[in-house]
């Protein structure tokens, strides 16, 4: 092992060496802590004002154990907590401010190593890329998916029952009081997400990516494993201090492709594509739009799982969770064996002997549950720089559609309209949404799954045709367009699109088309106005240097890594 990182502050025998070490015994420390031990920051992204990681506090206390049993010196610090449930207007305006807390907040102090503990969508994909940008040894803890939501007999799944029990709460076939029952038997315990939406999507990722132990993704956040989890990957960041193994030897390519495979595998979010296309670029990795259809798309999903199935991550867990899915990839060929992870063994080393307990949610690879389920990467007219869609989410007769646009400028304006039923729109219709991507929301909001118009809803109608330069949270189902580049705001064509114009859509061709001509699209685009500008603060900034969906949303200054080297004092 070579002199540790933290040894630059408190190995010092001058003034600032003394202001390092005095500073710090305030809080009781013995002399012995500072002469070479692995100093293991703990990322703390515990608040009460994301209640998925609410219970991180005690997540951090196992971690810490684990550390001290190794030998490490462990200090948990805070950083920007973004719940997806509260922060308005969106979490994901907040992804990249976050992420620069992370990375400061890392390189600015004297560690060795970092836990990282996420839970919540966007506390995953923050920290994950703020610390690539640092690229010290990084092992990845996932706070775990609470337990099955259940509401009359039945499984509720966080998110996807939302958008279907306030359907038909709108539809009127369900009254305020049961509405207002159902609050409480959704999320009943602590943990984040548990279908397979953002949250669970990410853990995979990072599970996949090698990143973190083998049961990251699926350990109930309720179940005491979850706690071994955390204690062990305190043990095993000591030693990879020891081992210098860092994020960038785990974050290959072949990590990257991995993550593809196992994205379209257990029908992940089509968030996901954003987030693993900005960490490629923080960690130097090339990976774009069409990487993932040509690596994911016509793979099979081999989860029976909400939103795409029928089960939650519960379930899915005591079926053999990632590491019986991984396992069944790397018996399919498709995985990258040799893939080095977090455990010091290639991923396949980690997952062979894993084993499925339940083929009725965990499905083969010859006989899977979805067959060509990955996300689809579309282009045309209306998207040049691609737009994503999740078939294995979607009505399968929808997926090769010709219909008439009904526009929505905004999010407000689709809000004032769509409950009215004068509004001139039927089910062969497709909604379009625009001025919802990046830099229009600005932070590209879940609103792509726009909600039906009532009146086609009572007609026993789920699912439309949508396309928009939105988002979609991961827990959200249908036939729906998203991220569509350039977005509105930034002039792309989705701006020029107006009712009445004819749309097609056609999943299997990888096409979009919007059928007016170039010349009058020209014609529009003269009338077009650019939106303007935030007047001030972190929504400027982000709407000033943001990039489109197709390049991860990243700030372009952020794109790549500074590294961990610090050579200045602050005295
Ligand atoms: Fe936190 Fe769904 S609201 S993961």
């Amino acid at each position: 092992m070579g002199k540790l990182r933290s040894q630059e502050w408190f190995g010092r025998k001058d003034r600032d060496g003394f202001v390092y070490r005095s500073w710090m015994k305030n809080q009781g420390w013995p002399n012995d802590l500072f002469e070479g031990k692995p100093v293991i920051g703990i990322c703390n992204t515990w608040s009460e004002l994301t209640p998925c990681n609410g219970h991180f506090r005690e997540l951090a206390e196992c971690v810490k154990r684990g550390v001290w049993e190794s030998g490490g010196f462990p200090l948990e610090f805070p950083v920007m907590s973004l719940g997806e449930s509260l922060l308005r207007p969106t979490a994901m305006l907040f992804r990249n401010l976050a992420s620069m807390d992370v990375e400061e907040s890392i390189r600015g102090n004297p560690l060795d190593g970092v836990v990282l503990l996420t839970g919540c969508d966007k506390t995953t994909s923050s920290l994950i890329l703020g610390a690539a940008s640092c690229d010290l040894p990084t092992i990845g803890l996932s706070g775990g998916p609470m337990l099955n939501g259940k509401f009359q007999g039945q499984e509720l799944g966080s998110g996807t029952d939302l958008w279907r029990l306030t359907e038909l709460h709108r539809a009127g076939v369900l009254p305020d009081s049961q509405l207002f029952e159902a609050e409480s038997c959704m999320n009943r315990s602590k943990g984040h997400c548990m279908t397979m939406g953002t949250a669970s999507t990410m853990a995979t990722m990072v599970e996949a990516l090698g990143l973190a132990l083998p049961g990251n993704a699926a350990i109930p956040a309720a179940d005491s494993r979850r706690n071994r989890q955390a204690h062990l990957t305190g043990r095993r960041i000591v030693e990879m201090v020891n081992e210098d193994l860092r994020m960038s030897k785990v974050l290959t390519r072949a990590a990257f492709e991995n993550a593809i495979f196992t994205n379209a595998a257990v029908g992940g979010s089509t968030n996901a594509v954003i987030h693993l296309i900005a960490l490629a670029g923080r960690i130097g990795v090339p990976l774009n739009l069409n990487d993932w259809d040509r690596l994911g798309s016509e793979l099979p999903c081999l989860v029976d799982i909400q939103p795409s199935g029928k089960h939650l991550m519960e379930d899915f867990f005591y079926a053999g969770g990632v590491e019986a899915v991984l396992r069944e990839l790397g018996m399919a060929g498709v995985l990258h064996r040799d893939a080095l992870t977090v455990t010091g063994h290639s991923i396949w080393e980690n997952v062979e002997a894993a084993p499925c307990w339940d083929r009725n949610l965990i499905y083969t690879f010859a006989e899977p549950f979805k067959a060509s389920a990955g996300i689809a990467v579309l282009r045309g007219n209306l998207a040049p720089d691609g737009a994503v869609i999740k078939p294995s989410a979607a009505t399968p007769e929808l997926l090769k559609h010709r219909g008439r646009a009904v526009v929505f400028d905004n999010i407000e304006d689709f809000g004032r309209r769509i409950d009215d039923d004068s509004l001139d729109i039927d089910e062969t219709c497709v909604m379009v949404l625009r001025n919802c991507g990046p830099k229009g929301y600005p932070g590209m909001a879940e609103v792509g799954n726009m909600p039906l118009p009532p009146k086609i809803l009572k007609r026993g109608i789920t699912d439309m045709v949508r396309i928009s330069d939105a988002r979609m949270s991961g827990t959200a189902y249908g036939t729906v367009l998203l991220h569509c580049a350039p977005e509105a705001a930034a002039g792309g064509p989705l701006a020029l699109v107006c009712t009445g114009d004819w749309i097609t859509l056609d999943v299997a061709a990888r096409k979009i088309h919007l059928e007016v001509d170039d010349a009058a699209l020209e014609e529009r685009r003269k009338q077009w106005k650019p939106l303007p500008l935030p007047e001030r603060g972190w929504a400027r900034l982000y709407v000033e240097r943001v990039l489109q969906a197709n390049q991860g949303a990243d700030f372009d200054f952020l794109v790549g890594s500074s590294g961990s080297g610090v050579p200045r004092d602050s005295h």
